[in-house]
């Protein structure tokens, strides 16, 4: 089987991979990174979403040897040294959840999209967001979040 070795939330690990395991269910299975969740079998949902080498990417889309000699920060690596990253912080504050199986994807693709562009419009948030569903909120509350958090990023009050 195919050895692979990759950087996860800043622990390096070292593996032997089937070559058609998944990286979510790498993440999940083997690593006990069950704050990624699996959300579709059909690569459209977002739920899985983590960031690949810094850019986001929906893991049950991605081959656990793809991610050999690479770097993946879940959900859980987000904010190593323990507090809350500020898209944490803003999606509770918000209340830009309710069942909460999007949110780990919805932050994630967040992250990206706010070190592309650090003070999104309403639209620039929803366009970038697009690849990510969810099922409950109705978007605007996340939205919201998102815009907040970016505020709170660059050091300023959101304009509402
Ligand atoms: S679980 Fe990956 S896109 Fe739905
Ligand atoms: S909060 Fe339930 S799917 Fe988004």
């Amino acid at each position: 089987m195919p050895r692979i070795r990759v950087e996860v939330d800043g622990a390096t690990y070292e593996d032997e991979v089937e070559p058609r395991l998944l990286l979510v269910h790498y993440l999940r299975e083997r690593l006990g990174k069950v704050g990624t969740p699996v959300g579709c079998d059909t690569t459209n949902c977002g739920a899985c979403t983590v960031l690949l080498d810094g850019l986001s990417a929906k893991s049950c889309s991605v081959l656990a040897v793809q991610a050999d000699g690479r770097s993946v920060t879940t959900v859980e690596g987000l904010a190593p040294d323990g507090d809350e990253h500020p898209l944490q912080r803003s999606f509770h504050r918000e209340h830009a959840l309710q069942c909460g199986y999007c949110t780990p994807g919805m932050i994630m693709a967040s992250a990206d999209l706010l070190r592309e562009n650090p003070d999104p419009s309403e639209d620039e948030v929803r366009e970038g967001l697009e690849g990510n569903l969810c099922r409950c909120t109705g978007y605007q509350n996340i939205v919201r979040a998102v815009r907040s958090a970016a505020a709170e990023m660059r050091g300023s009050e959101v304009a509402s």
